[in-house]
């Protein structure tokens, strides 16, 4: 049984092994190496105890993605205050720092993440706040800019999470999400602003590339 931060993060520690995003090489991460077994594993250990599946061991699409624009665009935080909401292993958030954000702060509901994101930011020597919270609908979490890599693969979720973004993208926040075309994706109110070709695992992505887009929410 896990009990505490300490236990989730060696629970963190075992499951993973240090490595390279495919599209972010200069960032390093605790990742699942051998995806699948790893992820059925996880999941049934984890559901045993009424907790989520291992995001956080998997760099997606859509994080990766958001993080090579940054990587790449490091003008698009720099000096700003920026969210990363659903932060995961923490790839867009360390991304932010690294390019230079003048506060990031990565927000997670799953302690799991939370342990990693710890850990990942430790890696790459980079200062992250980081929250486990439920931050949607919340306007006391001041940002310039909202990174979202690949939050919308759930219906309940992204019902949530839309309305909450418009909000904040029609009061000036710069909302920027990454998605390689998940089922949530709001249909409109969208503008593309680049797009990648990431390579993911078959086993996890049910292909070897994804088409991998970064829109910014219309205000
Ligand atoms: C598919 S993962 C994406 C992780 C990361 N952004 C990336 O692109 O690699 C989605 C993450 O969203 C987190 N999440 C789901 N609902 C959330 C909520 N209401 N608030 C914060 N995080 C949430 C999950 O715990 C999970 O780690």
């Amino acid at each position: 049984m896990i009990r505490g931060s300490s236990d989730a993060a060696d629970f963190v520690l075992r499951q993973t092994a240090l490595g390279h995003p495919a599209l972010v090489p200069e960032i390093a991460l605790r990742l699942a190496s051998d995806a699948l077994p790893l992820w059925h594993a996880t999941e049934e250990v984890l559901s045993a105890e009424g907790l989520p599946p291992p995001y956080w061991a998997f760099a997606w699409p859509g994080g990766q993605a958001l993080a090579r624009h940054i990587l790449d665009h490091p003008e698009t935080v720099a000096g700003k205050r920026v969210l990363d909401v659903g932060a995961g292993s923490g790839i867009a958030a360390i991304a932010a720092a690294k390019a230079g954000a003048a506060r990031t702060t990565a927000i997670e509901i799953d302690p799991f993440a939370i342990a990693a994101l710890r850990i990942n930011s430790g890696e790459n020597a980079v200062a992250i706040e980081i929250l486990e919270v439920d931050p949607i609908g919340r306007s006391d979490l001041a940002a310039d800019i909202v990174l979202i890599g690949d939050l919308c693969y759930e219906r309940p979720m992204a019902d949530r999470l839309v309305p909450w973004l418009k909000q904040l993208a029609g009061a000036g926040t710069l909302v920027l999400l990454g998605d390689p075309g998940r089922a949530y994706l709001p249909k409109a109110g969208l503008v593309e602003v680049a797009r990648h070709l990431v390579p993911t695992s078959r086993e996890l992505e049910d292909r070897e590339i994804r088409e991998t887009v970064i829109w910014r929410l219309a205000g």
